[in-house]
This record gives C-alpha cells, structure tokens and sequence, in this order.
C-alpha cells in the first residue's frame, strides 16, 4: 500500500488519540513510521498498525477500518479535488472510480495496487459495485463509499450479500442513495 494511505492514517490516530497514542501502536508494531507518499510499503505493516488500532480504541476491525474508509476519502479528495469537481452527482462520481479515477491514480504513482470494480446500473439512486482485489479490502471500500456521499451531501445503505471473506471471487455491494 502507498506511504499516502500511511500518512493518513497516521494523521486519524493522531486526531482521534493524540500523538502519544500513535507512537505507541508504532513501537507495538515495530514499525518506524516514516511514510513517503508515493513509495509502496508491505501491506501486512498495515494490517498490523490496524490491529494494534483496534486494541488500543477497543473497536473491533470492521468499525476501525469503515471509519478509515470514509476519513481516506475526505483526505484523498481533499490532496485529489478534480475527480469529485467533474462529477456533478454520486452516482457519476461512483461510476468514475474504476477507469477514471483509479485510471489517473495509475498515472500519478508507480505501480499501485488498485482493486478492480465493475457496475450494474439499477435505477434512479440505486447500483451495484462488484469489488474484486487480493487484499479483499471490501470494508474499505463500504467506508470510502460512505465517505464520498458524505461530499456529495447524501446519505446512502449499502447491502453486501455476496463476499470475498465468505469464499466468493468478488464482492457485491449493493449501494442506495437516500
Ligand atoms: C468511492 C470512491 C473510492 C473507492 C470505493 C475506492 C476504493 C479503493 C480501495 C478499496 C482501495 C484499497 C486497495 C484495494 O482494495 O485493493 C483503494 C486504493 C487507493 N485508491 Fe481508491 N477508491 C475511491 C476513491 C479514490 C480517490 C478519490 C482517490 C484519489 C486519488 C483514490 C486513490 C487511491 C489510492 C492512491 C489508493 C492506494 C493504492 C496503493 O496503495 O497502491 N481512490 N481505493
């Protein structure tokens, strides 16, 4: 995963748990928490500081990571402000993740590593994202969702029938817009 998802990181603990709380999950891990932006660092380093941020808020993974979800949008929109300033709704903007977005984000660093999404338009205010990655970071995905309809000024559910973490090859994220 790329330094900026670090930095991110890093920026929520500290504003959630201060500067103290931080540097202690980074001696739990081990890690020495220089993060260059563009560089790649092992996901599993990740994961840990992610566990240790679990123990130390005594949340459990799945509400950790959703929250990062939502926050990384707000800070990857805040660093990136075109992709949200050419799409005029929520569902455009949805639609754009996969080629145009991700698309440029294959261009700014070197090799990311980006899930894939493919669409099902159902209606007004309502469609499907198929989520396919290795790291089967699907929560994350939920929260980032979460986090651009908060730009957008709506509220949205999102239905997760079919999962990764159960065995099957994608995830189905079933999104409604309020
Ligand atoms: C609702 C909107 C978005 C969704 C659902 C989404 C989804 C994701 C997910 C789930 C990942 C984690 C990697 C994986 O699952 O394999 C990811 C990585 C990433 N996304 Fe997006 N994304 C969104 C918007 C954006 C925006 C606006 C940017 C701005 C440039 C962006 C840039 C990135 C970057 C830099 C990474 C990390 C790549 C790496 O570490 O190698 N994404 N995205």
């Amino acid at each position: 995963m790329k330094g900026v998802v670090f930095n991110i990181l890093e920026e929520l603990v500290i504003e959630t748990a201060g500067i103290a709380g931080w540097n202690s999950i980074l001696e739990k891990t081990g890690s020495d928490g220089i993060y260059t932006s563009g560089e790649s660092y092992s996901d599993d380093e990740l994961f840990a500081l992610v566990s240790e941020i679990c123990i130390a808020l005594d949340m459990p993974a799945e509400k950790v990571v959703g929250i990062f979800g939502e926050y990384l949008f707000e800070q990857l929109n805040a660093r990136h402000p075109t992709f949200t300033a050419s799409a005029t709704d929520l569902k455009t903007f949805l639609f754009s993740v996969d080629t145009v977005i991700h698309g440029e984000v294959l261009k700014l660093y070197t090799n990311p590593n980006l899930p894939r999404f493919e669409y099902q338009d159902r209606g007004d205010n309502q469609l499907t994202m198929l989520y396919r990655s290795p790291r089967k970071l699907c929560i994350l995905a939920e929260g980032l969702v979460r986090g651009a309809a908060k730009h957008y000024g709506k509220e949205v559910s999102i239905d997760h029938p079919v999962c990764l973490h159960n065995g099957a090859d994608h995830c189905q994220l079933d999104v409604s817009i309020k």
